[in-house]
C-alpha cells in the first residue's frame, strides 16, 4: 500500500498561487506505480497536476490529486538529419528546450521558456512565435485511467488543434499522459522566424537556435509576467476565431484591429486586442487583476481566490461579447 498525504495545500502546485486544499495527495516519481495508485484510490475521484500552469482552482478537491514528476529524457533513434527523443511526462517543459539547445537539436526553441510539464503540453498542443507542439511531436504514452491500460497515441491520434487536443476534447479526462516522444533536427536547422517579434528583432539575418531561443526568453520576459512573482497561467483566453464578414465588420469600425490567417472564410483576431481596447489593462477587482503589459493574462495580485478571477474573467468575456459581438473562450482548466 502506498501512503497519501492527507489534507494538502494545492498552493505550490498551480502558477496562480492559490489557496485550495486536497484530501489526498501523491507525488508520482514512477509511472509504473501508477496502476497500483489508481487501484488504491477507488473510488475516490483522481486528479492530474503537471506544471500546474494552466489550472484556475475555485474550490477543495475531495479526492486524490496527483503530481506528475517523473524524469528521464533519452534519445530513442537517429539517423544524419534527425533524432527521435522520450521525455518522461514530469520534466519540466523549459529544462527540456534548455537540454534540447545544449545538444544543438532543433524545432523546440520558439517554444522557450512556456511554464508547465512536458507531460501536459499536448494537451493545449502549447504554441508560441509561430510554433506549436505538434510540429515537433511524434506519439505519447498514456495510461487510460478507467482500465489502467496503456497505450502510444500518434500524432493523428491526438487531433491536436490551436490550443486543442483530444485530451481536451473527446477524450478529456481519459487518460494520463507518462512520456512523450519528440522529432528533432539535427543541423542545419529549419528555423522560424517569420512570426512579427521575431522578425523584426532578427531582420534579415539567419539567427542559431540559440539565437532565437535568447530572443524568445527576452521578448516573453518583457511581457509576461514570471509566476513565481505574480500568479498567473499565462493567456487566460483563446484567440478566437470568427466569420470573415463580422471581421470586416469589426475592422471597419477599428482599422487598427490587428488579424492573424484562420482556415478559410474565418480570421483570428487577438483576444488581448480586445481586452485591452476596453481599458482593462492594468485594472484590479479585488485580489485578481489584468497584468499592466499583456491584456490577454490575469493575475492574482494577491491573496486572489479563483472565484474573483473567474469572476473577473466573466466581466471580460461580458463586455468583450457586448462590445464586439465576440465570444472569449477561456484556454485555461477551471476547477
Ligand atoms: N495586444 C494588445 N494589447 C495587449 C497585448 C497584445 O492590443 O495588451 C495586441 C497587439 O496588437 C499584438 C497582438 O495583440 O500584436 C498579439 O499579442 P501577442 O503577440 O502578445 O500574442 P497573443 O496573441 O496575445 C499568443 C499566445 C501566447 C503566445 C503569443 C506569442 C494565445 C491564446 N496566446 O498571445 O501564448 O506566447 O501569442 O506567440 O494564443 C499562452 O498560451 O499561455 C501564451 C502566453
Amino acid at each position: 500500500m502506498l501512503k497519501f498525504e492527507e489534507n494538502v495545500s494545492l498552493k505550490p502546485y498551480n502558477t496562480f498561487g492559490i489557496e485550495t486544499q486536497t484530501k489526498y495527495f501523491f507525488k508520482v516519481e514512477d509511472a509504473a506505480d501508477l496502476k497500483s495508485i489508481l487501484t488504491q484510490a477507488k473510488p475516490l475521484p483522481v486528479r492530474i497536476f503537471g506544471g500546474g500552469s494552466n489550472l484556475l482552482l475555485t474550490q477543495d478537491f475531495e479526492g486524490l490529486s496527483l503530481l506528475i514528476a517523473n524524469k528521464g529524457i533519452h534519445v530513442l533513434e537517429e539517423n544524419a538529419t534527425e533524432v527521435t527523443v522520450e521525455v518522461q511526462a514530469g520534466e519540466n517543459w523549459h529544462d527540456f528546450v534548455l537540454w534540447c539547445l545544449d545538444q544543438n537539436y532543433g524545432g523546440v526553441e520558439n517554444l522557450s521558456l512556456i511554464p508547465g510539464s512536458v507531460g501536459a503540453a499536448p494537451i493545449q498542443n502549447i504554441g508560441a512565435y509561430g510554433v506549436e507542439l505538434r510540429s515537433v511531436f511524434k506519439s505519447c504514452t498514456v495510461l487510460n485511467i478507467k482500465t489502467l491500460e496503456e497505450a502510444s497515441l500518434s500524432r493523428e491520434e491526438c487531433q491536436f488543434a490551436y490550443r486543442s487536443s483530444v485530451f481536451k476534447t473527446t477524450e478529456k479526462g481519459t487518460y494520463i499522459i507518462t512520456s512523450v516522444c519528440f522529432t528533432l533536427q539535427k543541423p542545419p536547422h529549419h528555423t522560424k522566424i517569420e512570426y512579427g517579434p521575431l522578425k523584426a528583432h532578427f531582420k534579415d539575418s539567419t539567427p542559431t537556435i540559440q539565437e532565437i531561443a535568447s530572443a524568445v526568453i527576452a521578448i516573453r520576459e518583457s511581457k509576461l509576467p514570471n509566476p513565481k512573482i505574480l500568479g498567473n497561467s499565462g493567456s487566460f483566453f483563446k484567440n478566437p476565431v470568427i466569420a470573415l464578414t463580422h471581421f470586416n465588420r469589426l475592422k471597419n469600425q477599428y482599422p487598427e484591429l490587428p488579424s492573424y490567417p484562420a482556415p478559410e472564410g474565418m480570421v483570428k483576431i487577438p483576444a488581448a486586442w480586445l481586452i485591452d481596447a476596453l481599458g482593462f489593462k492594468g485594472s484590479q477587482y479585488g485580489g485578481a487583476g489584468v497584468h499592466k503589459n499583456q491584456a490577454l493574462v490575469l493575475v492574482n495580485l494577491g491573496g486572489a481566490t479563483g472565484n474573483d478571477i473567474l469572476k473577473l474573467a466573466q466581466k471580460i468575456q461580458r463586455a468583450v461579447e457586448e462590445a464586439f459581438q465576440v465570444s472569449l473562450e477561456m484556454e485555461v482548466n477551471v476547477l
